[in-house]
């Protein structure tokens, strides 16, 4: 019993989806690197390649490079599956990912054909990728204000519309955020992380092991802050921390933090995530893109700090919200796991 709790923080049985190239149609252009979030590719010898410095904590299946490559040069295969220990998931996801089907009758046909069929809001809601690569061209203060107007028409309950929302354009600020927020999460590291994956002239060692101490905290940790300290996440954050120049707001020149009112009814959260998302689909409408970053919660741990950015102390960091133009087309359709439906007729 006691063997089976310290195991929940190590990953028996974890695959992971693995990256395929097709060389003849790689150009080296390095568009899915820059659009990798975990930054696990790189470009060696002027191809695509898995980057090894991260070899660990490997793909979470965004299919962001799959969706960038101007050639269509690359693969994900397989899928993150863990068959054991605490983040056992193969029973959950039996079936496999699959491209958008939304017309059953016409299940297996490629995006392109039933495209025309859609609504405009279907299309984008299945073509609307994570957008991290971005022009420096500033976002007009009209249309920072027209995303926002999508966001305040969400449902909300009791219709109680408990968001705030923080719109910094200003650079130096979006980047003093970000070296607060790397530097939260680099605390963090040090308990989350074997020691290999700390020191920043080690590259990654796929075999590293947390420490007895590390074992024990995480074990608990994985009780009271599971999405937290969940091993992919784990990853995330050890990408971001050790590299010094990963921008986790990618230089995008508008960022939105996106508050909630903690006297609000209900779920709060579940309230300003359904209005961030509304902006989300009107911003890609237009043709700006957008990526959700809740890494910017690091910031509550500078009280001063916050309220100086206008966030008191009755509100809560949900997430935050990147704005700017596409440096290039990413928007694409993507596999995803199947649907985990219970019929009940
Ligand atoms: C609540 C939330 C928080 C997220 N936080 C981050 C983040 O901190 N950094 C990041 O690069 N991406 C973040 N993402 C983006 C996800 O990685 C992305 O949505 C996911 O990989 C699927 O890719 P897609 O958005 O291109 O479909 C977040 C997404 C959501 C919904």
């Amino acid at each position: 019993m006691i063997k089976k709790f310290f195991q929940s923080t190590n990953n028996p049985e974890a695959a992971f989806a693995r990256f395929v190239l097709d060389e003849e149609k790689c150009n080296g252009c390095g568009a899915c690197v820059a659009a990798c979030p975990m930054q696990i590719l790189m470009v060696a010898d002027g191809k695509a390649a898995p980057n090894q410095r991260y070899d660990h904590f490997r793909c979470i299946t965004c299919q962001n490079c799959v969706a960038t490559c101007p050639n269509k040069a690359i693969v994900i295969e397989g899928d993150y599956r863990v068959g054991a220990g605490f983040w056992k998931n193969t029973h959950l996801f039996e079936n496999g990912k699959t491209l958008p089907a939304p017309i059953r009758s016409r299940a297996g046909e490629p995006f392109e054909q039933i495209e025309g069929q859609l609504t405009e809001t279907e299309r984008v809601i299945y073509k609307r990728r994570s957008i991290r690569l971005y022009k420096k061209k500033p976002v007009e203060r009209d249309l920072v204000e027209r995303v926002i107007e999508a966001g305040r028409f969400a449902p909300s309950a009791g219709n109680n519309q408990p968001w705030k929302f923080i719109a910094i354009t200003n650079k130096q600020v979006i980047d003093e955020i970000n070296d607060k927020c790397k530097r939260s999460l680099r605390k963090g590291t040090f308990i989350m992380m074997p020691h290999a994956y700390l020191d920043k002239k080690t590259p990654g060692d796929p075999n590293a092991k947390l420490n007895w101490w590390q074992n024990m905290v995480m074990a608990l940790l994985c009780r009271i802050k599971t999405g937290d300290v969940e091993p992919r996440a784990r990853g995330g954050i050890n990408t971001v921390t050790s590299d010094p120049d990963y921008h986790i707001f990618f230089n995008a020149p508008v960022l939105i933090i996106l508050l909630a009112d903690k006297r609000g009814i209900g779920s709060i959260q579940l309230d300003t995530g359904i209005c961030g998302q509304n902006m989300v689909l009107a911003a890609h409408a237009l043709g700006l893109g957008t990526c959700w970053v809740s890494l910017v919660r690091g910031l509550g741990f500078y009280p001063a700090f916050r309220r100086q950015l206008g966030i008191d102390d009755q509100f809560e960091i949900i997430s935050s919200l990147t704005l700017g133009w596409p440096k290039m087309q990413i928007d694409n359709v993507v596999a995803r796991e199947q649907a985990r439906i219970q019929w009940v007729e």
